[in-house]
């Protein structure tokens, strides 16, 4: 079976209806088909200010919430990527194959750094998708399901395992972007231009969210002008994103949803998008505080994900010294 790994930021005290349906999801149909492995990357989180306790609960939680997806431990290796040091010791490798001018031109870096002060961003938040090219590489991963704004970083995870390889010897799986179609693409409720983030907390839904919060958010959702529902993204953006997570969320097609609320008013739409996500987000609150009261039983789900992550890990970093011309002491 081929291998996929993706990785998450426990960034949040509760991932969004963008995480699940745009990413999360798949992740959890992509076990069926692929060995997979999925990691909590909460050494991407520290590249900007962490508060330390904030990171503790959050990656709990957010390791928590992947079970409760779905992902399952007996099929995918779910693992907290600060607890499989080969990462930050591929990384360093890797950073050592890395143009200066080659990661100064990646545009993510350049938009944070921004947003963080120029130039007190940290080294950290520069070198990141040479992190990230470390982590998929040491699964030898065939294919990396990310969104399109990760293209970039899949790109240089590409260039570099291809330069390892030309001056090493073969040694990585040159790893495939997987780019989740923009069906499930999930825009803000308050602004339909905008992809839903948790940096805009008015039009995103977090799953964890009081479900009373969270039917405000959906009634309150921005729409238009004109009136009656149709699946038009460029002069209806705010409807044809109900349309579309209606669809989602109950496994039918946006023609389907379309046929059945096209030409109607905005209310019943909106109603029906309450409908599929209210007990959705129930359902899911209850694992995840089900996983959450149990910490010893999460604790060894955690720590075995992390053993068998480190044994495939292992594999390749030794692979990867010795090639460099590292010893790599026992
Ligand atoms: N940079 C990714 C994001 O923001 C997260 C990530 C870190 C990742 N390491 C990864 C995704 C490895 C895929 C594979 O979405």
């Amino acid at each position: 079976m081929p291998r996929v790994l993706s990785g998450i930021q426990p960034t949040a005290d509760s991932f969004h209806l963008g995480n699940y349906l745009g990413a999360l999801r798949n992740w959890v149909a992509m076990q069926q088909e692929y060995q997979t492995f999925f990691s909590i990357v909460d050494l991407h989180a520290i590249t900007v200010p962490t508060d330390p306790d904030e990171l503790r609960n959050r990656t709990r939680l957010s390791y928590a919430q992947l079970l409760a997806f779905g992902l399952d431990p007996e099929r995918s290796c779910i693992f907290v990527q600060s607890q499989v040091p080969q990462h930050a010791e591929l990384a360093w490798v890797m950073q050592c194959l890395t143009g200066f001018g080659e990661a100064s031109r990646m545009t993510q870096f350049k938009d944070k750094s921004a947003r963080e002060g120029g130039e007190s961003a940290s080294v950290g938040l520069f070198t990141y998708p040479v992190l990230q090219a470390a982590d998929i590489l040491l699964y030898q991963a065939d294919r990396v399901p990310v969104g399109e704004d990760q293209r970039q970083h899949l790109e240089l995870t590409r260039d570099l395992s291809q330069r390892f390889n030309g001056r090493y010897g073969n040694t990585f799986v040159v790893p495939e972007a997987y780019i989740v179609k923009d069906t499930a693409r999930v825009v803000d409720l308050q602004n339909p231009l905008a992809k839903m983030s948790k940096s805009l907390p008015a039009g995103c839904l977090f799953l964890l969210d009081d479900p009373k919060a969270m039917e405000k958010k959906i009634k309150r959702a921005v729409t238009d002008s004109v009136g009656e529902v149709h699946f038009d993204p460029v002069n209806q953006p705010g409807v044809s994103n109900l349309l579309v997570v209606v669809a989602a969320m109950s496994d039918r097609s946006v023609a389907d949803v379309t046929d059945e609320f096209g030409g109607g008013g905005y209310g019943p739409l909106k109603q029906a998008a309450a409908d599929v996500i209210l007990p959705f987000a129930r359902d899911f609150a209850d694992r995840v505080e089900a996983l959450m009261a149990d910490r010893a039983e999460l604790d060894r789900i955690m720590d075995d994900g992390a053993r068998r992550a480190r044994n495939v890990a292992e594999v390749t970093i030794a692979d990867v010294y010795d090639k460099v011309g590292l010893r790599r002491s026992k």
